[in-house]
């Protein structure tokens, strides 16, 4: 029995899609669930050439064996979620997909609030998904529940039973966080965050697992950084210099040029600790050194590659497990056997 939880270590956008489909075609959990903030996350999830962006589906969809489990504390947006079962079909996600009867629902209102919030959209740059006034709503008691809406009538369930069900059964369960260290409403980058905390502590208590139950927590770093929206990035580069190292990117939800900067070891060693880290995932190093695009073995590693691998696990104190070399969950390696 394990239960391991998978968090973003910056602003979100560290590959956390990618590491949990790599993690959950490996170790085959019986449950994924979904923990973090809601639908303002983009998920990116890529295998046998075929590509899928999502918003609040677990990433590890494809594992047709996992139930799929969405945690009380996640806003659910019906549109988004009945879209992906949809879009999902062909995983027969539908017979399997569950969200809290607590979850927080965030209907078109949340959206136009959200959308036409001088402060929220224009100031901090939110994702416009209704995330933030939907939180708002649960601390003001007025959001409503999945229980009170019929068309989920068939999709919900006691998560926290479930989950601690089936560890109790000696299964196994794969916590996925979304966004990142630096979005926490209570240790990131305030007033230029996300509504709430994302950290592993938060994950856990969203999908209603204590804090003794908890094996591994798996922090996901990119190997620079990207920043979407406003607010504070002490290691950001020119977009110029970004298109020069071949890093520049596009966000999955909202389409946004994303901001780009160099490894941050102050922030990472910050994150670990406020997470409790246990291992780390570290990911595109193929596009900082081209070389080493989708290979799965270490020793073909060039000796600045490894130096900078061993200096992120100096500075933090938490090993680096898993190294992500293309955006394919084969393109991967995994260095958790070493540990053992
Ligand atoms: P959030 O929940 O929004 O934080 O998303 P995320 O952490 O899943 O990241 P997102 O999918 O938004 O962005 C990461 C991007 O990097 C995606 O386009 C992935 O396909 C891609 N990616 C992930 N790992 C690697 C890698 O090792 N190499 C390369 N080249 N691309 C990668
Ligand atoms: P909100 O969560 O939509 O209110 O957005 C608040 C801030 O968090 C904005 O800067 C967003 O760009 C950022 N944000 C929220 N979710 C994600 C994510 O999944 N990846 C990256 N940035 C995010
Ligand atoms: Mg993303």
């Amino acid at each position: 029995m394990t239960c391991n939880i998978l968090v973003g270590g910056a602003w979100g956008d560290e590959g956390k899609g990618k590491c949990i489909t790599y993690l959950c075609n490996k170790d085959n959990p019986n449950i994924i669930a979904r923990a973090g903030v809601g639908p303002n996350a983009g998920h990116s999830v890529e295998f046998n050439g075929e590509k899928y962006g999502l918003r609040l589906t677990p990433s590890g969809f494809f594992n047709k064996d996992a139930k799929l489990l969405i945690g009380a504390g996640v806003l659910v947006d019906p549109e988004v979620f009945f879209h992906e079962l949809e879009y999902l079909d062909k995983y027969d996600i539908k017979s399997r997909s569950y969200v809290d009867y607590r979850c927080s629902i965030i209907e078109d209102e949340h959206k136009e609030r959200d959308k036409g919030s001088e402060h929220l959209f224009k100031k901090i740059g939110s994702t416009g998904t209704g995330c933030g006034p939907g939180n708002s709503d649960r601390v003001m008691r007025t959001a409503k529940m999945a229980k009170d809406i019929s068309e989920l009538n068939n999709y919900t369930t006691d998560v926290p039973l479930e989950i601690n069900n089936a560890l109790e059964n000696g299964e196994d369960v794969f916590i996925e966080g979304s966004q990142g260290f630096g979005l926490s409403l209570y240790y990131g980058t305030y007033p230029f965050v996300t509504s709430k905390d994302t950290t592993a502590s938060t994950f856990a208590a969203d999908v209603g697992v204590g804090p003794t139950k908890i094996d591994d927590v798996i922090i996901v770093f990119k190997s620079y950084i990207t920043r979407v929206g406003e607010g504070p990035f002490t290691t950001e580069m020119s977009q110029e210099k970004a298109e020069e190292m071949g890093i520049e990117e596009y966000g999955t939800v909202t389409g946004r040029r994303r901001r780009v900067g160099s490894f941050d070891m102050d922030l990472a060693k910050e994150a670990c600790m406020i997470n409790g880290a246990t291992q780390i995932a570290l990911t595109c190093v193929d596009r900082l050194y081209p070389y080493c695009e989708r290979t799965q073995d270490y020793s073909t590693l060039s000796g600045e590659t490894k130096k900078f691998i061993a200096e992120i696990e100096d500075a933090t104190g938490v090993p680096v497990t898993i190294i992500s070399t293309g955006p394919d969950l084969t393109d991967t390696i995994d260095l958790r056997d070493e540990l053992l």
